[in-house]
């Protein structure tokens, strides 16, 4: 099975159909011959949308190549390797960027490296990863067909939890990888990647394998929070929740995208309004006209 995108096809369109449970609502598709003209990521250059909601919605994602993905991944890479955002900057050995293809529908983001992650430079690499390997393996998957990265890029000491200034400092490379990759499933691996995304504190006890269609940056994706592995190292009934829940991938993935937000038209500057004011011939005072009070609101 494959879990990388089809290119022959606008990635963004026709892949699956639109029968998700929590789709539908609220979301239309935009006209795909708009999508020639949208923004490219550098206009965008990692903006964010809403002030204080950064995994909130922009318009317009460009449609990209497997190769120009993977040469703006690289890029996000190079600055990561440098970064000096928060004091786990002193204390790593190695930036844990992500691993993967560049090109996957199915994306897996964990909490944080540990030791043999900080050591390697790979993402989930000691014990939970190996049962991570296993999972992929019994749905006909590997790591290069997915992409996997944490939260947080570089090891927190003695593996503690992950800091609320040093995700704030971080998040912004995750964002950068999910709107580059363009998932259409996103799995987070236990309460921190969930937490952030869902940008809600509900935690993954009630919420794994409950899939949701959600808007991260400028794309509707499946949400599919599933335990932490390394939670269900040792704790048998935890492992086999996280198994039923990941034999349900395969079908996710089957669905292709949900439907994606409408772009939206851009907001016309107000120079250009009142420029538009001084071409029209002199106003008449009395009713406004109608498109007039509708462009108000
Ligand atoms: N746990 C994580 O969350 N990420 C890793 O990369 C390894 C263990």
């Amino acid at each position: 099975m494959s879990a990388t995108k089809v290119h022959s096809r606008c990635p963004r369109s026709g892949l699956g159909n639109q029968n998700t449970p929590g789709a539908g609502s609220g979301y239309r598709v935009g006209p795909q011959s708009r999508v020639g003209l949208l923004p490219t990521f550098e206009d965008r250059k990692y903006r964010h949308p809403v002030p204080g909601r950064p995994w909130a919605g922009i318009p317009s994602p460009p449609v990209r190549t497997a190769s120009e993905r993977r040469e703006l991944l690289k890029a996000v890479y190079e600055e990561a390797r440098e970064c000096t955002r928060c004091p786990l900057s002193q204390t790593r050995t190695t930036v844990v960027f992500g691993a993967g293809n560049a090109d996957a529908d199915l994306m897996f983001i964990g909490e944080a490296p540990g030791a043999n992650e900080d050591r390697m430079g790979l993402p989930f690499v000691g014990q939970a990863g190996k049962l991570l390997d296993k999972l992929l393996a019994e749905i006909g998957l590997d790591r290069k067909d997915v992409w996997i990265c944490n939260v947080l890029k570089c090891r927190p000491p003695d593996n503690r939890d992950p800091n609320p200034n040093e995700i704030e400092a971080c998040q912004d490379y995750l964002r950068r990888q999910v709107d580059l990759i363009e998932p259409t499933v996103i799995c987070t691996l236990g309460n921190f990647s969930t937490k952030l995304l869902r940008e809600d504190t509900t935690g993954i006890s009630r919420l794994h394998g409950r899939e949701e269609v959600r808007i991260i940056g400028p794309r509707a994706v499946r949400l599919y929070p599933l335990y932490h592995p390394a939670a269900a190292l040792y704790t048998p009934s935890t492992l086999e929740a996280l198994r039923t829940d990941f034999h349900r991938i395969p079908e996710l993935l089957a669905l292709g995208p949900p439907e994606q937000p409408e772009v939206s038209e851009p907001i016309p500057e107000l120079d250009d309004l009142a420029k538009a004011d001084e071409d029209e011939d002199e106003p008449t005072m009395g009713e406004p006209e109608p498109a007039a009070q509708l462009g108000l609101f």
